[in-house]
């Protein structure tokens, strides 16, 4: 509700990925000075808040998300020093830092012996055993990055519980110990001086203690996507407060990833603005709309029916309920925006990534912009194959998948390498392109740790900061618009218009005497619309607040206006001054 206002639904956050953002020692790898070298380029941008993915210490398995020191920092990407230095240099430009705390699980460690005293950190169970006499899992869920969720430790004669990669075990949250580290290493960086955290799949940290087997929704597999029993579970609310007590403490910023919960009454509880938990969190529904859970890599076309159903629906609830939603379309897991939801046709690519930052940029949340979808970047090229992809769940799938069920289809192949080019997860961590030197200018060295794409020649940050044309200069604007007329944007209400239209996505955002209507065209095609009635006295009154495309909105004397292909304009009218 408007009447709870608060800092960060005001703010705006950049996502960085920090081995592909700039390296500054030409190592191949992104660091923090590359980092603080471009603070400028964000303040320009007119973002708030700097969110990093993982910096600290990890052997790398899953790109840091398996932290092995929690007070340490991955030395190719800089020291301490340097971290201090990041965040003195956002505070003083305004901007804050928002660290991602990776706490349901951590690098695999200390799983050694019985004795280990940290065994009980983590989730280990005995085998089960067949009818044959062989030894199971104890239960048949499925991690996220390809077969059984258990691993089996001779050592012990025990199964331990890892939902993502072997190396990632799950910490045990019903262990008191646990909690209470990871409220250290929150209190540790809190008194450093990062302004929040974005909490890593945080809707997993309590699982059924009695982990069931899984109901079998893929025949095909002995294993089994279990997320109904770790999701949401049992004690996440008492888990969750705990983290809120000290969040509120500093008064720091919380954005929490929550997959495979698509009930907005379920995650309100977690985010309510009196439930003293977390401020906002990543939901996936549209990010589900092309890829069923829980692989991401089977074709799917999205609706934009759908899409207008999920959207509206988040929207509407958290308005009514006291909520608020975290706005994204990219984040280091997804496949760029222009490629899934618009055109990244030549002709068509710079209107598509401003007519997505309308979309987005003006609904009712905090938005979240990914490195790279500030100047319209797309996913790699068509013609890479499966050697140049280093992320490890496409390679896992590739084994899995191809290596083992379809080695001679070569069809099957082709198709599968199409679905990874347009949603691996590498596609949003090809290396920043800065400008069209070598490397796009993201590192001075010899070798990029993954390949630069092809595009970066015309598509860079130098080619377009400063020009007015260009989609950074459109993102640095639709921002603008959210500061200056902050309480339309960011407490104003939503209303979905003309739903049955399957090309355009219209809606309107109210607050006091100002009504603002927002139009995206999703299509490569002109569409004539018939102007809603509600919608006639905006067209004719109202001030254009943005467009993408310079182009005459006058009602014909049918009623309707043409909308141009992925076209994008928002007008505002104030009843108090007509
Ligand atoms: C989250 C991260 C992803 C990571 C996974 C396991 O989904 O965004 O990159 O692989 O959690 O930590």
């Amino acid at each position: 509700m408007p009447e709870n206002t608060a800092w960060w639904k005001e703010s705006t956050v950049y996502q960085i990925y920090p081995s592909s953002f700039k390296d500054s020692n030409g190592d191949g790898i992104g660091d923090i000075p590359g980092i603080i070298s471009e603070l400028d380029y964000l303040q320009k941008l007119g973002v708030d808040l700097v969110w990093l993915s993982p910096i600290l210490q990890s052997p790398q398995v899953d790109m840091g998300y398996d932290v092995s020191d929690y007070y340490a920092i991955h030395p190719p990407y800089g020291t301490m020093e340097d971290v201090d230095n990041l965040i003195k240099g956002l505070n003083a430009r305004g901007m804050k830092y928002i660290m991602d705390l990776v706490v349901n699980h951590t690098s695999d460690q200390s799983r050694s012996s019985k004795e280990n005293p940290y065994r009980d950190w983590y989730i280990w169970k005995p085998p089960r055993y067949d009818e044959h006499g062989n030894r199971q899992p104890p239960n048949n869920w499925i991690a996220a990055f390809e077969g059984s969720a258990w691993e089996y430790d001779e050592a012990t004669d025990e199964y331990y519980l890892h939902l993502f990669a072997v190396e990632q075990p799950d910490l045990n949250w019903e262990n008191p110990k646990v909690r209470a580290a990871v409220h250290d290493i929150m209190r540790y960086w809190l008194d450093k001086g990062v302004s929040g955290f974005r909490m890593d799949v945080i809707n997993m940290i309590s699982k059924d203690q009695s982990f069931p087997d899984a109901p079998i929704t893929n025949p095909n597999s002995p294993w089994q996507h279990g997320a109904q029993f770790y999701c949401n579970g049992p004690r996440i609310h008492e888990f969750l407060q705990d983290l809120g007590k000290i969040l509120k403490e500093y008064d720091a910023f919380s954005v929490g990833e929550m997959p495979n919960v698509y009930d907005p009454a379920e995650i309100v509880k977690c985010v309510g603005f009196d439930r003293g938990e977390l401020a906002m969190a990543f939901q996936f529904e549209i990010m589900d709309l092309d890829q069923p859970a829980p692989t991401k890599f089977l074709p799917k076309k999205w609706e934009m029916s759908a899409l207008k159903e999920v959207v509206s629906r988040w929207q509407t609830f958290m308005y009514e309920n006291d909520g608020w939603n975290a706005l994204y379309l990219e984040n280091h897991d997804q496949g760029r925006s222009i490629c899934r939801f618009a055109s990244p046709k030549p002709e068509f690519r710079a209107y598509s990534a401003k007519m997505l930052a309308t979309f987005l940029g003006l609904q009712s949340g905090t938005p979240f912009v990914y490195q790279g979808q500030e100047l319209g970047l797309a996913n790699v090229p068509d013609s890479w194959g499966i050697d140049k992809f280093r992320d490890l769940e496409t390679l896992n799938y590739w084994k899995d998948e191809i290596l083992q069920h379809h080695a001679q289809d070569t069809e099957y192949q082709e198709m599968t390498m199409k679905e990874i080019r347009l949603k691996s997860r590498d596609n949003g961590r090809l290396p920043m392109q800065w400008n069209k030197e070598k490397f796009a200018g993201f590192t001075t060295g010899t070798e990029p740790w993954i390949g630069v794409n092809e595009d970066y020649e015309e598509w860079n940050a130098a080619a377009q900061v400063g020009n007015p044309d260009s989609v950074f200069e459109y993102w640095a604007q639709i921002l603008r618009l959210r500061k200056k007329y902050k309480n339309l944007f960011a407490y104003g209400s939503y209303k979905l218009i003309d739903e049955p239209n399957q090309d355009l996505f219209a809606y309107l955002r109210a607050y006091g005497d100002q009504t603002a209507l927002i139009l995206t065209n999703f299509t490569e095609k002109e569409v004539g619309w018939t102007v809603p009635s509600e919608v006639v006295p905006i067209l004719k009154g109202g001030t254009l607040l943005v467009e993408n495309r310079n182009h005459d909105r006058s009602i014909s004397s049918d009623g309707t206006i043409t909308v141009q292909p992925l076209e994008a304009f928002a007008v505002l009218l104030n009843k108090s001054s007509v």
